[in-house]
């Protein structure tokens, strides 16, 4: 029995990786993404079947964080609101100061508002091809009373910035692209969206089906970033060196697929099984 739990689990992870790392770039050939795509749903949807039935739930929560990318640039195809619901819940689970849940959303999908907003954040145009825009606010009154200044200047902010990582993630999970804008005119966009006194505009995250594929930024090395007990010792880690050799990368999912040549009879073995 563990060995089929394992079984479905393992298969069901590789599909979604396939369908992330070889799939997904492919969107931009499209005819090829439409056929290759319905496969691998299918393969995947029997996947998800396996392990379900095996009562298996795969995290992938590393490879949704490395596959992530900001987005400027989206498809004219609208967003099934169940999708953005599922989102707005994934911002709503981010841990918040006291528990007091400050933050509030504004959805918006229409095609004049979500201009204006793209204007109040500095003509940041781009933005205007995105169909749903959401806008993380921080209510300040409860936190501000609880936390003082700290709560007005710190944590309504950090509530805000973890319930925005949690919806970038959520989008990606969701086969959505986004991206995080922190740069926009506070007054203006609180006119254009009747945002009292107060409350505070924190974050505008734009949601669409990407029509661009960006490359990963570059980052610096984790050594360069990473201390020990204290700041700037890195002497006692320096046996561990590189340190990306512990790290999973989203290039090593997709090797290891490529060395997985066996997966569809994998697949057929097990739901014979069953
Ligand atoms: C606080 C903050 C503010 C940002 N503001 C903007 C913005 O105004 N416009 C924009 O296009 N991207 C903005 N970004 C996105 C970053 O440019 C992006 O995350 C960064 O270049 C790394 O790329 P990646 O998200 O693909 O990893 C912002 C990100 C953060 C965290």
């Amino acid at each position: 029995m563990l060995a089929e739990r394992s079984n479905g689990l393992n298969m069901h992870s590789t599909l979604r990786s396939i369908i992330n790392h070889i799939i997904k770039p492919s969107l931009f050939h499209s005819s090829v993404y439409s056929k290759a795509t319905q496969g691998a749903m299918h393969m995947y949807s029997s996947a998800t079947f396996i392990s379900k039935h095996f009562m298996i739930n795969s995290m992938d929560v590393y490879e949704t964080i490395k596959n992530r990318r900001s987005v400027r640039k989206y498809l004219d195809s609208p967003i099934p609101f169940d999708k953005i619901a599922r989102i707005i819940d994934a911002g709503h689970n981010a841990p918040c100061a006291g528990n007091l849940q400050a933050w509030r959303f504004i959805v918006v999908k229409t095609k004049e508002k979500i201009a204006e907003i793209a204007k109040n954040a500095y003509e940041q145009l781009w933005m205007g091809t995105a169909p749903v825009i959401i806008v993380i606010c921080a209510d300040n009154t409860k936190i501000k009373r609880a936390y003082g200044v700290r709560g007005e200047r710190l944590y309504s902010i950090q509530d805000c910035a973890l319930a925005a990582m949690n919806m970038l993630l959520a989008a990606e999970e969701e086969d959505l692209a986004s991206c995080f804008v922190g740069a926009f005119d506070e007054r203006m966009l609180k006119r254009t969206l009747d945002i009292p006194d107060t409350a505070r505009p924190q974050a505008i995250i734009t949601l669409g089906y990407p029509d661009e594929k960006p490359a990963t930024p570059l980052k610096t090395e984790l050594k360069d970033i990473l201390f020990f007990d204290k700041w700037g010792n890195r002497e006692d880690i320096k046996e561990f060196f590189p340190l990306e050799q512990y790290v999973k990368s989203g290039k090593s999912v997709a090797k290891k697929l490529g060395e997985k040549k066996n997966i569809l009879k994998d697949l057929k073995k097990i739901l014979k099984k069953k």
